[in-house]
């Protein structure tokens, strides 16, 4: 059996057609593609704006410029998430709080965050960033009232949940990302999420404001637009009129963006099957802690089991070729946080769950044989 990864790309005859096209083109970046995979993005997603950049840090670290974060900024988010969600407020100086995690979604305990939010004064906080983690989309209904009750900005960390929703009070699909309630949001296209474009990121809004704030950010903070111009001597002439970064994707990144969206729905249908398996077999293993299980609206990026003594089973696997992962080491404990004052024990569920999880392989090319191999090689781990 060969090596079976946890996530992995899938690349087709279409992608790969696609992006030679665009490297036989006129335009290897700042091209046409560029906007056809942010309007097909949206259409996707069901937003208004999408802004293709060059990663979903740089997403991130764009989205807390926009949004002016600084040093007086008090930002939420959860341990269980990658750094990144956390790093983009230290991009801009401000501050970083925790919130717990649920144990049973794996994602911001909304109950908590009403807590730390009422535990200070109002205007305290600027806004909280929710992780749609694992795929499993946050129920950002609840977290939008609170936000506009006590002022605050919604940054949605969609990464795990292209396609990904969960279903509202008016009984409503409410698809990740769609900026009905969050005021940004990002996606990433790094090779082991839903849709690969080797490095890539996408914002998406349906604020118009932030939409030509972002575009602006994106390239330098750059712009030719006539119609932005303060002054206008001549056809060369642009103007920098904001400090922005170049953040930008390139249009054969944006070519294999536009080809693998197009199956990005067959996809999740496909990790929801895998899902459903694994959910089938480890219903009744005493070993399984608990695990992701069958979710209404999952984007199933990851499929985690809780599990004692993991890294016995995490050696155990990888010993017979199954590369499964951790997600995640909760960010509070990382050495560049623990040196801002954050402490061990300060979170405890997300800790406990760190102890127990890991990741199984999942993604859409994922064959029965190779699920097979897992489950039964999991199974024998425990019954020995
Ligand atoms: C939850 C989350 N946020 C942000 C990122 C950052 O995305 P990228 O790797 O494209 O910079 C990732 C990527 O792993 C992620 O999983």
């Amino acid at each position: 059996m060969n090596i079976i990864p946890y996530g992995k790309q899938f690349i087709s005859e279409e992608d790969l057609n696609s992006v030679n096209e665009v490297l036989k083109s006129e335009f290897l970046t700042q091209g046409p593609s560029i906007s056809e995979f942010e309007k097909n993005f949206s259409e996707y997603i069901g937003c208004k704006y999408s802004i293709a950049v060059s990663n979903g840090t740089a997403a991130l670290h764009l989205c807390a410029l926009a949004l002016n974060v600084n040093e007086q900024s008090n930002v939420i988010t959860t341990p269980i998430t990658f750094a990144a969600s956390a790093n983009c407020i230290r991009y801009c100086n401000g501050n970083i709080w925790f919130v717990d995690i649920d144990p049973e979604t794996y994602t911001i305990d909304i109950n908590k965050l009403q807590s730390l939010i009422e535990s200070k004064p109002k205007g305290f906080f600027s806004g909280v960033i929710p992780v749609d983690f694992a795929g499993y989309a946050v129920n950002l209904e609840k977290v939008k009232k609170l936000a506009e009750k006590h002022g605050l900005w919604i940054i949605e960390d969609a990464c795990h949940a292209p396609g990904g929703f969960f279903v509202n009070s008016s009984n409503e699909k409410a698809f990740c990302g769609n900026g009905k309630y969050a005021d940004l949001a990002i996606f990433s296209f790094h090779p082991v999420k839903h849709i690969a474009c080797g490095e890539g990121g996408m914002i998406t809004t349906n604020d118009e404001f932030l939409y030509r704030k972002l575009l602006l950010l994106r390239t330098h903070g750059i712009t030719k637009d006539p119609a932005l111009l303060k002054e206008n001597v001549g056809g060369w002439y642009y103007e920098m009129q904001e400090l922005g970064y170049n953040y930008r994707l390139t249009d054969f990144q944006a070519a294999l963006g536009i080809s693998q969206l197009k199956r990005a729905d067959k996809g999740i249908v496909r990790r929801r099957e895998i899902a459903s398996t694994y959910k089938c077999f480890f219903e009744s293993k005493q070993y399984i802690l608990s695990q992701s299980g069958i979710v209404e609206g999952h984007a199933y990026h990851l499929y985690i089991i809780q599990v004692e003594n993991r890294k016995g089973l995490y050696d155990y696997l990888k010993a017979n070729n199954i590369f499964c992962q951790v997600h995640y080491i909760p960010v509070h404990t990382m050495p560049y946080y623990k040196n801002l004052g954050f402490v061990k024990g300060s979170w405890p569920i997300s800790e406990n769950y760190y102890d127990h999880c890991l990741s199984l392989p999942m993604f859409p090319t994922l064959t029965k044989e190779e699920q097979d191999f897992v489950i039964k090689t999991i199974d024998e781990y425990y019954q020995n």
